[in-house]
């Protein structure tokens, strides 16, 4: 049986960026390095006034499109993954088709559409779809082309503000990928839970501090689901570990308690005792409470470990360059955080044909998966094409009053203000912008050449 997986990927992100330790922090008030070393973020991408779901999963899409030589009729499948849809029936695929149609002589007249929806983790869910399509064979020789993107804006003075962003990643899903294999093998952690939800809003209600424990709880049950199918994970087994990023600080606790799981039991875990002791085991406590105790204690140690820190800076560090200068992009993170690891790779020369990557995706609500994938030979050309260094240098870098303007126009219980002209902040070239609204509160696009 063939192989499946990502053939080529492309990122767009939000055309504006708000600077989070210069311009955010002096105006809460807070200590730049909150947000810096805290969460680890150094900035967030936001749309334009002319930017959505839409134009930057489009302009994602025609990209990736470009760079592969590919006319529509090469696909038969276009899901759209995202949590900040604005039609309970119309999917979000059906409005970047469209788009598509603009700039190509063909049409995807026989592609099947949808959209994805479980939080964060839609976008990974799409990759699934597409993989069981081809693996069915029901592709017909066409690829799928999956899509995820989200602005994802909370309301102003939310904790969650912070960790704000905007932007799309296209991901091409075809037999024999040039980019990564996927493996059969899947975990997931999936359980009800109230953590961050959007019930018919547009900002998320969220409870910030118990969504890191759940998004912790389910990756742990993903992992122990993965590993009851794949085999034990060992830390020198992935080449990189791309998590889903909220932020950079999610990810530092998600792979601490990674690690501590992958070296249980092993020479590893004897060879640190020395210095940090064995991990506590609930067995021989009288209390969870004591348990919980030493676990802390053993965790704060493991942390300050050489090997620690060099599994992290090498495995995990990676994938998170491009999340810290654009926040989180909710579906598109996951894709970010592999992208982020790959691009590393690239420019430090390094051979990466046949390592493996664990990847590790959430969506509140909430569900975990974890599944291992296989870098291909064809890696390097994929990664070489990517523009996303570029968006990130163009982006307009607002001050605190444009940042409140913006953040205004995108919010839909707000009216635009005076004639309906909004002002925007860079200008749009060889790109889909929206284009006002239609006759039946359709949303309306154009390419601007
Ligand atoms: P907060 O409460 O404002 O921040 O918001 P904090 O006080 O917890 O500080 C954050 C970190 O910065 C802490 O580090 C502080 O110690 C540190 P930690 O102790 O956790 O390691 N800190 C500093 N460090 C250095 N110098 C300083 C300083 N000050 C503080 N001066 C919170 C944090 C996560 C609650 C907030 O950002 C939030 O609500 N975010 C949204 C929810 C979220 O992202 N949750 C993550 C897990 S859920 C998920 O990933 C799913 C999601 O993507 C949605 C989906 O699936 O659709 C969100």
């Amino acid at each position: 049986m063939t192989d499946v997986g990502i053939d080529a990927i492309e990122i767009w992100t939000g055309k504006l960026k708000l600077d989070l330790p210069n311009t955010f922090a002096p105006a809460k008030g807070e200590d730049p390095e909150k947000y810096t070393k805290g969460l680890g973020l150094n900035a967030s991408s936001f749309p334009d006034t002319y930017e959505d779901i839409v134009t930057m999963g489009a302009n994602a899409a025609h990209r990736l499109m470009e760079h592969e030589g590919l006319t529509p009729e090469d696909i038969g499948r276009i899901d759209v993954a995202t949590e900040s849809s604005f039609d309970n029936s119309k999917p979000v695929s059906t409005y970047i088709a469209g788009c598509l149609e603009r700039v190509y002589e063909g049409k995807f007249s026989h592609a099947n559409k949808g959209e994805r929806k479980f939080a964060c983790l839609a976008g990974t869910q799409s990759i699934d779809d597409a993989y069981n399509w081809i693996k069915s064979g029901r592709n017909r020789g066409r690829s799928a082309l999956v899509i995820a993107t989200d602005t994802a804006l909370y309301a102003r003075n939310d904790p969650g503000e912070a960790t704000q962003g905007a932007g799309a990643v296209a991901m091409l899903i075809s037999e024999d990928p040039d980019l990564v294999s996927l493996s059969t093998e899947q975990g997931y952690g999936s359980a009800d839970e109230t953590d961050f939800l959007k019930p018919n809003q547009q900002f998320p209600s969220v409870d910030g501090k118990r969504s890191v424990q759940v998004y912790l709880a389910r990756m742990r049950e993903a992992l122990e689901d993965f590993e009851g199918v794949a085999g034990r994970t060992h830390t020198d087994d992935f080449a990189y570990i791309p998590f889903h990023t909220p932020f950079p600080g999610m990810v530092r606790k998600a792979a601490l308690f990674g690690y501590r799981h992958m070296i249980r039991d092993t020479s590893m875990e004897d060879d640190l005792a020395g210095e940090i002791g064995r991990q506590p085991r609930e067995e021989a406590f009288d209390s969870e409470g004591d348990f919980e105790e030493a676990l802390r204690e053993y965790m704060d140690g493991l942390k300050r470990t050489d090997a620690y820190q060099e599994w992290y800076a090498r495995v995990v560090d990676p994938t998170l360059t491009i999340s810290r200068e654009v926040g989180n992009w909710y579906t598109g993170s996951v894709h970010l955080a592999r992208a982020s690891a790959l691009k590393t790779a690239f420019e430090e020369g390094r051979e990466l044909a046949g390592e493996r990557l664990l990847v590790g995706s959430y969506g509140s609500g909430a569900q975990a998966e974890i599944h291992a994938e296989t870098v291909q030979p064809g890696w390097e050309e994929k990664i070489a094409d990517l523009t996303i260094d570029e968006g990130i240098e163009r982006r307009y870098d607002l001050d605190y009053d444009e940042y409140e303007r913006v953040h205004d126009v995108h919010n839909h219980d707000i009216e635009s203000d005076g004639d309906g002209e909004i002002e925007e902040f860079t200008a749009p070239e060889s790109e889909f912008v929206f284009d006002g609204w239609g006759r039946m509160g359709e949303r309306k696009y154009r390419f601007v050449e």
